[in-house]
């Protein structure tokens, strides 16, 4: 139990930083935004604002020598005053006395009207604690301006002071400042934190469209959506020329990841070998003809005798990848055939030893007729008996029948899901139709994950890892008999050649 809560919270670590490693860019982005913008407000669009500082302190009569309890009072009353200097009759005579409340002509033209509220707003009047000092702020778009707000609030006060609490000893200690630089906006401040929101949002949007994305991107969301088993996992190829990976980079990853899946298959096909596999997806584009063409040249390599037929009729492409020719012959050539023995002599060789490939052959009108045709049954049949395995390379579920009348012929299917890309709801459908066939699905292949074959390498442990400690779970709890040995680094070794 302890283990499966350390698992669960390594996948969602392991999940976030792949999130962040994909769309990082989105908060570092609006970050940047933030920043640019904070910057062009500071620097460009807000007024700046001056600060005139003064201090006063206020002393009750004669008291040069003061005992404890009366310096104690004292410092309670500032607090008294600090009130009396931010009230409305002290702001009122400043007004007053700098004529601001109505003498427009005459007036400061930075502040040509100002009612006690504005004023306020302006005016900041701290008591230091622990003193009879009472600091006073102004601020203004005019540093001459602040300093005369701030002397002549000194000014009201200390008569407001006198004439309220009978108190003649006010002193200014610190007389108005005149602001050199403002103080308002502060850019780098407000840059900084700017950053730190823009990113704060950039942050929460990932997850947010994390959270409202439908397409499949792991093995868990494919356990988690199908219960299937995710029995490869098969890295972007970065280069092009490299369609049929096992053959050609025998070396890399994904060749790798593919040698994995055909080992994988031999244990989905305990109870009964596998004779013909379709691989088959949801909808076109998910990697069907690559994984079928590669699978089938791993599983050759194995020294099995292998055929993979392009039973895609309407968008064929084995072919084209494997650089075969595809006028002539084919399947649908050999279906429509009139000599019985010439059927299965349009498989071509190729080089990879023990693969031999049936090109879909030219596009028939009615691919579902010809796929359910009895000629097909005997067809399949016939290369049964030839040949070790089939890999029917198959149109995707969702696009017509064709799939479906192909399941009927295989021992069990193969969903391809392409990752990043699969619509989950769609999957779902092609599932569930070839559920209504009641096709046997083996499991699903999770194609085109990561974007770089570093970031996949560390995918793949991870994820094959689990793979297989959830499988020898299962197996030492059931059977307990064919766990997988060796196999969780995710090398297995590579085939020899052909017998
Ligand atoms: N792992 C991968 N890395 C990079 N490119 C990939 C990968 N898998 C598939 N592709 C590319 O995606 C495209 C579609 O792949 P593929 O033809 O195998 O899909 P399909 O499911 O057979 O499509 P269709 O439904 O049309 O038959 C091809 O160009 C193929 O090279
Ligand atoms: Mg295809």
């Amino acid at each position: 139990m302890g283990t499966e809560t350390a698992r669960k919270n390594g996948d969602t670590v392991f999940l976030s930083l792949d999130l962040l490693r994909r769309r990082g860019w989105i908060a570092a982005l609006l970050a940047l935004l933030a920043v640019a913008a904070s910057l062009a407000w500071s620097l460009f669009l807000a007024t700046p604002r001056f600060t005139s500082e003064t201090s006063l302190i206020i002393m009750q009569k004669g008291a040069a020598l003061q005992d404890y309890n009366t310096l104690l009072l004292n410092q309670t009353l500032t607090q008294t005053y600090a009130e009396i200097a931010r009230g409305h009759a002290v702001l009122q005579q400043v007004i007053q006395d700098l004529d601001l409340d109505h003498n427009h002509a005459e007036g400061h033209a930075s502040h040509p009207t100002l009612t006690p509220a504005e004023l306020s707003r302006r005016v900041s009047v701290t008591a230091i604690k622990g003193t009879q000092i009472i600091r006073l702020r102004v601020s203004d778009t005019d540093p001459a301006s602040a300093q005369r707000l701030a002397a002549e609030t000194a000014a009201a006060f200390t008569a407001r002071v006198r004439a309220l609490m009978k108190v003649d000893n006010v002193q200014v200690i610190d007389p108005a400042s005149l602001p050199s630089s403002h103080d308002y906006p502060r850019p780098i401040l407000n840059a900084l934190l700017a950053a730190v929101l823009g990113l704060a949002f950039g942050l929460a949007l990932i997850f947010l469209l994390a959270h409202l994305d439908n397409t499949l991107r792991t093995t868990d969301d494919v356990a988690k959506h199908f219960g299937l088993p995710v029995l490869g996992i098969i890295p972007t190829i970065t280069s092009t020329d490299a369609i049929m990976v096992v053959s050609k980079q025998p070396r890399s990853t994904a060749a790798e990841a593919f040698r994995m899946l055909a080992t994988n298959l031999r244990f989905v096909g305990l109870d009964r070998p596998l004779k013909t596999i379709l691989v088959t997806s949801s909808v076109p584009g998910e990697g069907k003809s690559f994984t079928a063409l590669n699978l089938a040249t791993a599983l050759a390599q194995t020294g099995r005798k292998v055929l993979l037929i392009d039973a895609d009729l309407r968008q064929p492409a084995i072919h084209r990848y494997g650089g075969l020719w595809n006028e002539g012959l084919g399947l649908t050539v050999a279906l429509t055939s009139q000599e019985e023995g010439m059927r299965d002599v349009f498989a071509q060789p190729t080089e990879v030893e023990n693969l031999h490939i049936l090109t879909s052959g030219p596009i028939p009108p009615n691919p579902v007729e010809l796929l359910g045709s009895s000629r097909m049954a005997t067809l399949i049949e016939r290369l049964e008996a030839q040949y070790d395995l089939l890999i029917i390379d198959g149109p995707p579920v969702l696009v017509a029948a064709d799939a479906s009348v192909l399941s009927t012929y295989a021992d069990g299917c193969l969903l391809v899901v392409r990752s990043g890309l699969t619509k989950t709801p769609l999957a779902t459908r092609g599932l569930e139709t070839l559920r209504q066939v009641k096709a046997k699905t083996l499991g699903a292949v999770l194609d085109a994950v990561g974007g770089a074959e570093k970031g996949y390498r560390h995918y793949d442990r991870y994820h094959y890892y689990h793979y297989y400690e959830a499988r020898a779970g299962r197996h030492r709890k059931g059977q307990g008999s064919d766990r997988v040995e060796g196999s969780g680094s995710g090398a297995a070794a590579p085939p020899p050649r052909g017998p």
